[in-house]
């Protein structure tokens, strides 16, 4: 198991003079707007503790004003914390002396702002490649791995064109091949997307998804934006007031949101498409059985115990073979009837079709064949009910 790339601990932040007091009521309970009625002390983040993992894109996401820039600003130390830690690579970010602090965020945490501030005068490639210049590396060298990243984004065609002469969804463009021709270990992308319109934004986030599929990069990205946090989010972590309402991926919020403030995003949104067979599933509907090669009526009677009209077959390996039900009559079948299984990752749109399609339940199995759950109309139906509201 590797170790997490970053690490969160206890952070909190209060702006201004007195902080203890503000802390001390937050401890107990109060929020960021009764410490600030009572104290006048603006809370920016509180007992905020997470891990960001190798690889994965974790999203900050919330209302404004909700802490998220300044938790970015905590984690590379442009802010300086009021109480709590921060590790990258396992290292205590208040220990790097301030004459190294430049370095480690140029090389080790790559900054992308909602505004790239292109240098009008500069090429295209000159712009990419500035990171680099910064880093005081070679015209040649740094023009490569410059034109390289261009590539990566569609972009080298223009490497020669003047910032102006791009459309504005190109020009962020640049400001990304800029962050990534640095090769930084942690990308940090606060609202990066936020100013482009809806089309330009998804056409961002396809660039920056495709990116990680060539070369996975561990990215810390703040949003506003649930829709945008749901597609390229691995987690996702909640704000709300400071703190952090909750953490997980965005199949687990959709299905179980922690409070009415989260929920509040979902509102208008088709969640339904984020859904997988895994997240309706039932793993205790349907009775099991074990499989044999003369199936005995006593023993389906049994299983189906005079409620249940179908039950699985299942394999020593826990894999299915098929199924029994009720015969007309309601007594038992020894009939073994063949049946698709589901894929535990299938879309809920495919489970739907699959499911109207089929009169007995289906099962859900894991990557290695293996049983872990079943589907049937009614789960179906209430997840679309639940998810897509009015618009069913
Ligand atoms: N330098 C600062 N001085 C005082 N208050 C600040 C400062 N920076 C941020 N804040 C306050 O901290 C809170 C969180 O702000 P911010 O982290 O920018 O939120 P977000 O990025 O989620 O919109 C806000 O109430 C904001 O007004
Ligand atoms: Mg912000």
């Amino acid at each position: 198991m590797n170790s997490p790339k970053v690490v969160v601990e206890g952070l909190c932040k209060v702006f201004g003079t007195s902080p203890k007091q503000a802390i001390d009521m937050l401890a107990g309970g109060a929020t960021k707007e009764e410490v600030f009625a009572r104290t006048g002390q603006i809370v920016g983040v509180h007992n905020v503790s997470f891990e960001v993992k190798e690889g994965e894109i974790f999203v900050l996401m919330g209302l404004s004003g909700s802490g998220k820039s300044t938790l970015i600003r905590l984690i590379n130390r442009l802010v300086e914390p009021t109480a709590g830690k921060v590790l990258i690579d396992g290292r205590d970010v208040a220990s790097v002396p301030r004459s190294e602090l430049t370095a480690l965020r140029r090389k080790d945490m790559s900054m992308v702002f909602q505004s790239f501030a292109l240098m009008p005068q500069r090429t295209v490639l000159s712009n990419a490649a500035f990171g680099l210049e910064v880093a005081g590396v070679g015209r040649k060298d740094r023009e490569r791995r410059a034109m390289s990243v261009l590539e990566q984004v569609g972009l080298a065609p223009f490497a020669q064109k003047l910032p102006a002469q791009l459309s504005g969804g190109m020009q962020q463009r640049v400001g990304l091949a800029r962050a990534l021709a640095v090769n930084p270990s942690l990308m940090i992308m606060d609202e990066a997307f936020s100013a482009l319109d809806p089309l330009k934004r998804k056409e961002m986030q396809n660039v920056l998804l495709e990116l990680q599929r060539e070369q996975r990069r561990t990215i810390l990205f703040v949003s506003h934006d649930l829709e945008e946090a749901m597609r390229i989010g691995t987690r996702i972590a909640i704000m709300e007031g400071g703190r952090v309402v909750q953490i997980g991926t965005p199949q687990e919020i959709i299905t179980n949101p922690a409070d009415d403030y989260v929920q509040a995003f979902f509102d208008g949104i088709d969640t339904s498409r984020y859904l997988t067979a895994g997240d309706l599933m039932q793993t205790d509907a349907v009775p099991l059985m074990k499989h044999s090669a003369q199936i005995d009526a006593s023993a389906v009677a049994a299983t189906l115990n005079g409620h249940a009209d179908y039950a699985f077959v299942l394999d020593s390996e826990r894999r299915i073979r098929g199924f029994v039900s009720r015969d007309a009559t309601g007594g038992a079948s020894t009939l073994l009837n063949q049946v698709e299984c589901i894929h535990r990752t299938t879309p809920l749109d495919d489970v739907v079709s699959r499911v109207v399609a089929s009169r007995a339940p289906l099962p859900v199995v894991e990557a290695d064949g293996s049983y872990c759950g079943s589907v049937n109309k009614t789960n179906v139906l209430k997840v679309l009910t639940r998810h897509r509201g009015s618009h069913v």
